[in-house]
């Protein structure tokens, strides 16, 4: 069978050492991304062997289930959202390991409940006191748990906390968090998700940039005219209307996945790739990025259209949805980078809901060839010069040609969960970013979000299923450039 080991930009995940024995504790494991990434996750690195041998895994939620009914709740979702044919055999190695805990932090009786069956699990598999705690729970609830496993802290093994998205609301909030954490946990110990990172397109583009010298004399402003980044969805917000009217595309997207894309696009090459030298570079990148006037930022929000051919609800309509809603699902910027690399160049991003197809793409869009040896018409067709990376779908990079892994390499890539779980239990912080990231990115959001505050747009702006709000051509328009057609 063919496996990722044919990829030869990657360094496979086969190649990587196993990690140490140790229990992942998933906290929210009712929640929709247990089923949906989680655990089809931990099911594929198990089919994969590439799990430890001594492992075993414990859902923590307030609802009451017992053991056997989280194991055939789980299975079920592998079987749903999994990426591997099932097989009973990897099932069992995975269940054999598993419990459930009911509680919800309020008293001390689920603290101790949780305790003792991690002594259980550490006695029954020699997990030897090494922990991951993964915590995809509501901000609302971040808190507790935290000091609770600080105050529980054992003192054998080692401990690792991942910590899902969002982290925060605002920079306060996110340095609220971050306090909670800092009193029990060392940063060396902390891995924040931002699953954009576990993608392999996106490990690729390092690779690209700084594993051979063929575009790095290039990739500055001398020849790139502008870079475009668009996260174009075509679902809406799918019954999460209770995160997305708080969140919105500026928290949801804007102030992770792309603000990520655009510092690893935009970086410089680190000294090596250790954590922290690779996040330095990011850091910085985000600490020259200067707050873009209103002119430049754009927001929507989408109307009834039509979506793959079907008539879909508008943001207002959808359930749960304040039918006077304010909340943008779409935002464009132009964005400056203001360093010697990348002074007076364009970013041009955009991210929506309800987009009229699913593309996440990066443009390098370099500058015209002196003489184009193509008639005008041509050379537009040609859109020349685009270096155009395909994080998906259709994983790959375009200049020119095409050069597509669906084509070049026969098996589905590895999800990004798979690859940040395993990291996680190896201790490489690599892919996950830093606290001093996370407030940058909140600073720039903050700014954006304190100016919206002085207009109120006609939403809806833009149907389901088009590009998005006219005023975002505008925004290239007046700069006499356009988005790259789709
Ligand atoms: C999540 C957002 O972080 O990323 C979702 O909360 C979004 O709103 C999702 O749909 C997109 O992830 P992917 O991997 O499907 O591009």
């Amino acid at each position: 069978m063919a496996t990722t080991q044919e990829n030869p930009l990657l360094e496979g995940l086969q190649l990587r050492r196993t990690p140490d024995p140790c229990i992942l504790v998933i906290f929210g494991a009712s929640g929709d991304l247990t089923q949906r990434k989680l655990f089809p996750a931990l099911y594929s690195l198990a089919f994969r062997r590439l799990l430890p041998e001594r492992f075993a895994v414990v859902g923590v939620a307030r609802s009451e289930e017992t053991d056997d009914e989280f194991r055939e709740r789980m299975k079920e979702a592998v079987q749903q959202h999994g990426r591997d044919e099932f097989r009973d055999d990897v099932w069992e190695t995975l269940a054999d390991g598993m419990r459930y805990v009911a509680t919800d932090f309020a008293d001390e009786a689920g603290e101790d409940r949780l305790v003792n069956v991690l002594n259980e699990l550490d006695a029954e598999h020699s997990t030897g006191g090494n922990r991951v705690y993964y915590l995809a729970i509501p901000p609302s609830v971040f808190g507790t748990v935290v000091r609770a496993l600080g105050k529980r802290r054992g003192t054998e093994g080692w401990t690792r906390l991942i910590v899902e998205k969002p982290f925060g609301r605002d920079l306060e909030s996110a340095r609220e968090l971050n306090s909670a954490i800092e009193e029990h946990f060392e940063e060396n110990e902390v891995f924040r998700i931002d699953h954009y990172l576990g993608k392999e397109t996106v490990q690729n583009m390092l690779a690209l940039r700084f594993a051979n010298g063929i575009f790095e004399p290039i990739w500055n402003r001398q020849f790139v005219d502008h870079v475009q980044i668009t996260v174009a969805e075509s679902i809406g917000i799918e019954n999460r209307a209770g995160y997305y009217e708080q969140a919105g595309a500026i928290r949801d997207i804007f102030q992770n996945h792309l603000l990520q894309l655009l510092a690893i696009t935009a970086m410089e090459p680190p000294i090596d790739f250790t954590a922290d030298s690779v996040r330095n570079e990011k850091v910085k990148v985000l600490r020259a990025m200067h707050t873009p006037g209103p002119k430049s930022v754009v927001r929507g929000q989408y109307g009834r259209g039509f979506v793959e051919g079907e008539e879909v609800a508008g943001y207002r309509e959808e359930e749960g949805v304040d039918p006077r809603s304010m909340m943008e699902t779409y935002v464009a910027a132009k964005l400056y980078v203001d360093n010697w690399r990348w002074a007076d160049t364009p970013f041009y991003v955009r991210m929506g809901k309800r987009l009229a197809r699913r593309e996440t793409t990066i443009a390098i869009q370099f500058k015209r060839a002196p003489h184009p040896p193509f008639e005008e018409v041509a050379a537009e067709a040609l859109r020349p010069n685009v270096l155009l990376i395909h994080v998906q779908p259709n994983e790959g990079m375009s200049l020119a040609m095409d050069f597509l892994y669906g084509g070049a390499f026969r098996t589905g890539l590895p999800e990004a969960y798979e690859r940040l779980i395993l990291d996680a239990m190896l201790g490489d912080a690599t892919l996950f970013t830093r606290i001093d990231e996370v407030e940058e990115q909140w600073s720039l959001v903050d700014a954006i979000v304190a100016a919206w505050a002085r207009d109120r747009p006609a939403f809806p702006n833009y149907p389901a299923g088009t590009w998005g709000p006219p005023s975002a051509d505008e925004l290239l328009g007046r700069d006499g450039r356009s988005w790259r057609r789709h």
